[in-house]
C-alpha cells in the first residue's frame, strides 16, 4: 500500500512505538498514585512527554494539558471559555473553513444560546485580518482560526491575527487548531500571542486516541480558567479528570521530540517530494488546477481539480494498491464545504483529490501512483 493521505492520519514512526512500548507492559502504573516506584516512573515519564510537546511549541510544561485528540482539545476551548466566560459576552467568531471538531462546537453552542460569526475566507481559503476586525463586537469572547486547512492545506496568518487581537482586544480569547502543522512549520508561542492552541499525535507520526491542548499562563503564572468538559478526579490540575493514557502520552511526547529535532529534515522532505508530484501531475494532466494557497501552504499537502474526472471513482479504482481522499475523512460523505467556500462548484467538487504526503514515501513511489492514476483516468475518459 502506497499511503497518499497522511491530513487523515500519519503512520506510527517505529522509534515512537519503541518508546510506547515498556508503558503498556511492565511500567503499568498509574501516575496519580503515591509514593511506590511504578507510579514514579509514570509520572516520570507523563512530565518528559510534556516538557517534549512544551518544547516543539515553545512554550512552558505546565502550559500543557493531555487530552484524548484534537476534537476533545477544540470542544474543551469552545465549550470551556464559552460556559465559564458566558457573562463577558456570547459572541465567538470562527472561519467558515474549520474543521468539523469546531464547526459542530459552535452549532451545539449556538443551540445554547451563543452567537457564532462564521467569516468567509478568500480564494486560497485565507482568513483576512480586515474580516476578522469587522466581526468584532463588544460581546465578543473567544476567536478561533486554524493554523493549516486539513484539505487545502493553506496556512493562515496566525501570528498577524493573533497579534491584533491580543493588541486592540487583550480580553479576547485566541484560540488556533494547529493540528495539521505540528512538524511540518515552525510553531513557536513565545512569538505568536495565541491563548489557546490544539494539536493531536497521529497526525504527526504518533498514535491515536492522545492530543493536548496548550493554555497560555497569565501575568503571576495564573492560570486562565475554563470549564473542564470531564469533572472527576482532578487530574491536569483539574482541567481534565481521567486517568492519564501514560503509553500514549509517552507516544505524544517521542513523535514531538522527534518533530523538533527534525523539523527543517522533515519540511524539507516534504517540499521536494510535492514540488516532484506537482511536476509529474502537471505533465501528465494538463488541465489540472490546484487549489489552495501556492505558497503560504502546509508542506506536503496539495488538493487538485482534474476536470471530467469523478474522484469517487478513481479512490475506489485506486484503493488496493493507493490511499487517497477527496478530503476530510471527518466529513466523507458530503461535497468538501471547504472546497465550496474557497469558490469551487458542485462538479468541481467532485472532479478534486487530496494528497497529503509523508516522510517514509519516496520519488519512485509518487512515480508508481502516477502511472496508475494516469491509467485510470485514461480508463474512465475512453
Ligand atoms: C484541522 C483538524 N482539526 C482537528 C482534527 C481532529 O483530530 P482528532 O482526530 O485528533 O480528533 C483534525 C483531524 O483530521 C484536523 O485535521
Amino acid at each position: 500500500m502506497i499511503y497518499l493521505d497522511s491530513s487523515a492520519t500519519t503512520p506510527i514512526d517505529p522509534e515512537v512505538s519503541k518508546a510506547m512500548w515498556p508503558y503498556l507492559n511492565e511500567e503499568y502504573g498509574n501516575p496519580s498514585s503515591k509514593y511506590y516506584t511504578l507510579a514514579e516512573n509514570a509520572k516520570r515519564a507523563v512530565e518528559e512527554a510534556r516538557g517534549h510537546v512544551a518544547s516543539l511549541l515553545s512554550c512552558q510544561p505546565n502550559e500543557i494539558i493531555f487530552t484524548s485528540c484534537a476534537t476533545e482539545s477544540n470542544n474543551f476551548v469552545l465549550k470551556g471559555v464559552a460556559h465559564y466566560y458566558k457573562n463577558k459576552g456570547k459572541h465567538i467568531i470562527t472561519s467558515k473553513i474549520e474543521h468539523k471538531s469546531i464547526l459542530e462546537t459552535c452549532k451545539f453552542l449556538e443551540s445554547e444560546g451563543f452567537e457564532v460569526t462564521y467569516l468567509d475566507v478568500d480564494q486560497y481559503g485565507q482568513v483576512q485580518l480586515e474580516a476578522l476586525k469587522d466581526a468584532i463586537r463588544e460581546d465578543t469572547i473567544l476567536i478561533s482560526i486554524m493554523w493549516g486547512n486539513n484539505e487545502i492545506g493553506t496556512l493562515n496568518n496566525i501570528e498577524e491575527l493573533a497579534k491584533y487581537v491580543k493588541e486592540h482586544h487583550p480580553y479576547i480569547f485566541f484560540h488556533t487548531d494547529a493540528t495539521q502543522v505540528l512538524g511540518k512549520i515552525e510553531v513557536d508561542l513565545s512569538k505568536v500571542p495565541v491563548d489557546f492552541l490544539s494539536l493531536s499525535a497521529h497526525k504527526m507520526y504518533g498514535p491515536k486516541g492522545i492530543g493536548a491542548c496548550f493554555i497560555r499562563k497569565r501575568e503571576l503564572g495564573l492560570r486562565t480558567k475554563i470549564t473542564p468538559l470531564l469533572h472527576g478526579g482532578s487530574q491536569e490540575d483539574g482541567y481534565r479528570s481521567g486517568t492519564l493514557s501514560v503509553h500514549n502520552i509517552v507516544g505524544l511526547g517521542k513523535a514531538a521530540e522527534v518533530a523538533k529535532i527534525h523539523l527543517e529534515e522533515h519540511r524539507a522532505k516534504l517540499l521536494e517530494l510535492e514540488e516532484y508530484l506537482v511536476s509529474m501531475l502537471k505533465q501528465e494532466f494538463p488541465d489540472i488546477k490546484f487549489n489552495g494557497h501556492p505558497e503560504q501552504k502546509i508542506p506536503g499537502v496539495i488538493n487538485f481539480t482534474i476536470p471530467g474526472i469523478n474522484n469517487e471513482l478513481i479512490i475506489r479504482g485506486l484503493k488496493d494498491e493507493f490511499a487517497i481522499s477527496t478530503g476530510s475523512a471527518c466529513s466523507i460523505n458530503e461535497p468538501s464545504y471547504v472546497l465550496g467556500a474557497i469558490g469551487l462548484n458542485a462538479l468541481e467538487i467532485k472532479n478534486s483529490f487530496r494528497i497529503s504526503l509523508n516522510k517514509y514515501l519516496d520519488k519512485n513511489k509518487i512515480d508508481h501512483f502516477i502511472q496508475n492514476l494516469k491509467k485510470h483516468v485514461e480508463r474512465l475518459t475512453i
